[in-house]
């Protein structure tokens, strides 16, 4: 009840706007720690640690991609509740991302589109701050490449962003999958997605402990894509897969399809993702039998929706869109009906 106050407060403003005053109040919440003791232990109450690729997560819920982009409230993120945060996508250098408006609420379906093109504020900002980090929830680097930096170069990028994480971060997710990035998605072909992974693995085996990486897909994908992804991860014994990131697709929206076509290219996320991304994740536990750690993310709006994912194989799940539609106490239901499995 009170968090529909709070949203229909800031469903008044833009939604990048109505981001950023949340954003103030996450900090303000992160400068005041007795608070944000008692904040985490009211939200973590129902906390059930589980094992996954090696570390060990308070809970089962986490924070998506693009949320912290720039890694300013991981410690008050953390005390909402959830169980890690992916910060990012970070990128090597600096860029402003797409020209607004680039992020949009379709309300009647639950969902937001968004091209917000990796705007973020450097990898060397977030290390910055996750040298003070607090909190102890995992935290995971998401890593992509900057827009000027080609296709046949993207490799360099994702090397000295995970050089640059690698002492702050507990795991990485290599980021592939944005719709918003002309052509990264190409990077998910068989031979540049082998190269990337093959790279980042030997630099990541040579370390003196290496860290877990995670692949982030989209959801637009073929199964016989996703078979060669499968191939490729297995051989080259990548630490497990994140299904998915937003979809192109625009079928079967309630929104008005001229609104819709209106507001232009993006990412779409939110409701209207669920069951596809529910589905890949199905299919790649299924074709790898269990084996490949999978973090479902996509449409996650109630513990039903986030049971779903478990159901098909995911270990972990992750949050977006739920958590602007819903609010913390989302994370904590989540949290609830998972500490009764
Ligand atoms: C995203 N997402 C995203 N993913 C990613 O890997 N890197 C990023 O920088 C972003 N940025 C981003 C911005 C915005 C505004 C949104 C809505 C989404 C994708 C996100 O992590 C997630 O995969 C999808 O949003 C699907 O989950 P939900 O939103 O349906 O819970």
């Amino acid at each position: 009840m009170l968090y529909k106050i709070v949203r229909f407060f800031f469903f008044l403003f833009s939604p990048e706007t109505a981001h950023k005053m949340a954003f103030f109040g996450f900090r303000l919440l992160q400068n005041i720690p007795f608070v944000l003791e008692m904040v985490y232990r009211y939200n973590h109450r129902y906390d059930k640690a589980i094992t996954v690729f090696g570390l060990e997560f308070p809970n089962r819920v986490g924070v998506a991609a693009g949320l912290d982009k720039d890694a300013e409230a991981f410690d008050a993120l953390g005390a909402m509740g959830f169980g890690h945060i992916e910060i990012g996508t970070v990128t090597p250098k600096g860029q402003p991302g797409n020209p607004k408006p680039r992020l949009f609420r379709l309300k009647k379906d639950n969902a937001l589109i968004n091209r917000m093109g990796f705007n973020n504020n450097g990898v060397a900002v977030a290390v910055k701050r996750l040298k003070k980090r607090k909190t102890p929830i995992i935290i995971c680097g998401n890593i992509g490449k900057n827009k000027v930096t080609p296709n046949e170069k993207a490799v360099d990028d994702y090397v000295s962003n995970f050089e640059a994480l690698y002492d702050y971060v507990d795991y990485f997710t290599v980021n592939v999958s944005s719709p918003n990035t002309p052509n990264l998605r190409e990077l998910q072909d068989k031979e540049p997605l082998m190269n990337l992974l093959a790279t980042l693995q030997e630099i990541n085996n040579a370390k003196p402990q290496r860290k877990p990486i995670l692949l982030k897909i989209a959801p637009d994908l073929s199964f016989e894509q996703i078979d060669d992804i499968i191939d490729i991860v297995t051989q080259l014994k990548i630490d497990g897969l994140v299904a998915s990131n937003t979809t192109i697709e625009r079928s079967g929206l309630k929104t008005d399809a001229s609104i819709v076509e209106a507001l232009g290219n993006g990412g779409l996320s939110g409701k209207p993702l669920k069951n596809r991304s529910t589905e890949i994740i199905r299919y790649i536990s299924e074709k790898t039998n269990g084996q490949l750690p999978i973090i479902g993310v996509g449409g996650v709006f109630s513990p039903t929706d986030a049971l779903e994912k478990i159901n098909a194989g995911a270990s972990l799940v992750q949050v977006f869109t739920g958590f602007i539609y819903e609010g913390p106490q989302l994370i904590r239901t989540i949290n609830k009906a998972f500490s009764q499995l």
